[in-house]
């Protein structure tokens, strides 16, 4: 028996009853055990943490009020009061659930008001929303590649974007992060082939930018469609929060824009945007819109209000940025080496039991930041990834800075095997 995070003790195979459904002398069963026990050798095994309140800047663990460092909740928008009356009405009007996939009865006024907006938003000719942005990368680039195409993806992006590059049957060619050059030396080698390239808007670990300008040179210059997941993009970067194109003032570049309503804007769902035909042909083509029962009405309301309010009031985007740039000054001040145009900001700190131990540090001193480790990063790679609100005060940063620098810097301690 171990402990997971929340200090719990958590399902050892060892203390399964027999017979408990689980075919206890099975070679797979116990693959998995020692599967599970290399990881925690590792301290790469993963546990989930239990909080007791609504996610926003401050939340409740363990009977604890902690400072929430790893909220990709951006605008603090999950607990915003406009948008949950928004979504009660909802709630009271169309029920808990859509009864089926988009194209039975999953359809609702509510989803088609929210791709109207998110068109708009984005300033394309149309919108579709899928259940999640995993779900949204992996019906998207399975339907739109296939054997024979070409996927060039950045070496960084998301899972859901590997995951739909693997499930497409495209040769997928992988080039060196944000590396123009490489990507252009790979589309070379692979000379009149159909293709697309794929790049996380904001990279979700990291917190960089797409060099946006230099991916669509490419993609214009060699005939290939270009697609950005905009999932921490959205809401946070460009002067209005209208994502990478409002960043570099490219609008209306991209082919293809990919993002999720979980992040900044509070609630859940992934969308695509771009043209009609696009659309028109995911709705057909897209096996993840397809074949899965639609979110809620009431998610879907969430959504609609977190847009309406991220159009109207700007000035939570801005106060964003203010709020990374003065957090990266404090923790330059302590002698941390980071920096950060998004909302993430990753604090390397390279050996996983020496981030692990960080982060609990950092957790008793009520501060919630999260070790980040293989495989979300390199082996030996792990960092704390701050995710910062709008709605942290320059008190809590520089406080979290103070705390975060001890912690990472603080020498190793022994810690016991599980
Ligand atoms: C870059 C990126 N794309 C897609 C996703 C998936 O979005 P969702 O959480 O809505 O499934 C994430 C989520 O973590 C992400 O970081």
């Amino acid at each position: 028996m171990y402990k997971d995070q929340s200090g719990r003790k958590s399902l050892d195979i060892e203390s399964t009853p027999a017979g408990a459904g689980m075919g206890r002398n099975h070679e797979k069963w116990k693959r998995m055990e020692e599967e599970l026990r290399c990881l925690r050798r590792e301290n790469l095994c993963r546990s989930t943490r239990t909080i007791e309140s609504a996610q926003k800047s401050h939340v409740r663990y363990r009977g604890r009020d902690m400072l929430m460092l790893a909220s990709n909740s951006y605008l603090d928008f999950c607990d915003e009061e406009r948008i949950k009356e928004y979504a009660s009405r909802a709630l009271m009007e169309y029920g808990t659930g859509s009864g089926g996939s988009r194209l039975t009865t999953g359809t609702t006024a509510l989803h088609i008001r929210l791709e109207e907006a998110l068109a708009r938003f984005k300033g394309r000719e149309a919108a579709l929303v899928f259940n999640s942005g995993f779900a949204a990368n992996t019906g998207i680039l399975p339907a739109l590649c296939r054997e024979g195409d070409v996927i060039y993806s950045d070496e960084l992006n998301h899972a859901s974007i590997i995951d739909g590059c693997r499930q497409s049957k495209a040769r997928t060619v992988i080039y060196r992060h944000n590396d123009m050059e490489d990507l252009e030396k790979k589309i070379l080698a692979h000379p009149g082939e159909t293709g697309l390239i794929v790049s996380d808007g904001v990279f979700s670990m990291d917190g960089d930018i797409v060099d946006l300008p230099g991916l669509v040179r490419l993609a214009d210059t060699y005939g290939l469609l270009s697609m950005i997941d905009e999932a921490h993009a959205t809401g946070v970067i460009g002067r209005s929060g209208r994502g990478c194109e409002e960043y570099y003032h490219m609008e209306g570049r991209t082919d293809i824009l990919m993002g999720t309503l979980s992040k900044a804007i509070g609630a859940e769902g992934g969308y695509v945007c771009g043209s009609r035909i696009l659309v028109e042909y995911l709705k057909n083509k897209a096996r993840s819109y397809i074949f899965s029962t639609s979110l809620s009405p009431v998610t879907m309301a969430a959504a609609i209000r977190g847009l309406e309010l991220l159009d109207q009031e700007p000035w939570r985007v801005q106060r964003l940025s203010e709020n990374v740039a003065w957090f990266c000054e404090c923790l330059r001040r302590h002698g941390l080496e980071v920096s950060s145009h998004s909302a993430i900001v990753p604090i390397f700190v390279g050996d996983e039991g020496r981030a692990i131990e960080a982060s609990e540090r950092l957790m008793e001193q009520g501060i919630f930041i999260p070790a980040i480790r293989y495989p979300t990063v390199r082996k030996g790679g792990a960092i704390l990834r701050a995710a910062l609100m709008a709605s942290h005060t320059r008190q809590e940063l520089a406080g979290a800075a103070r705390a975060i620098t001890r912690a990472v810097t603080a020498p190793a301690v022994a810690v016991p095997d599980f």
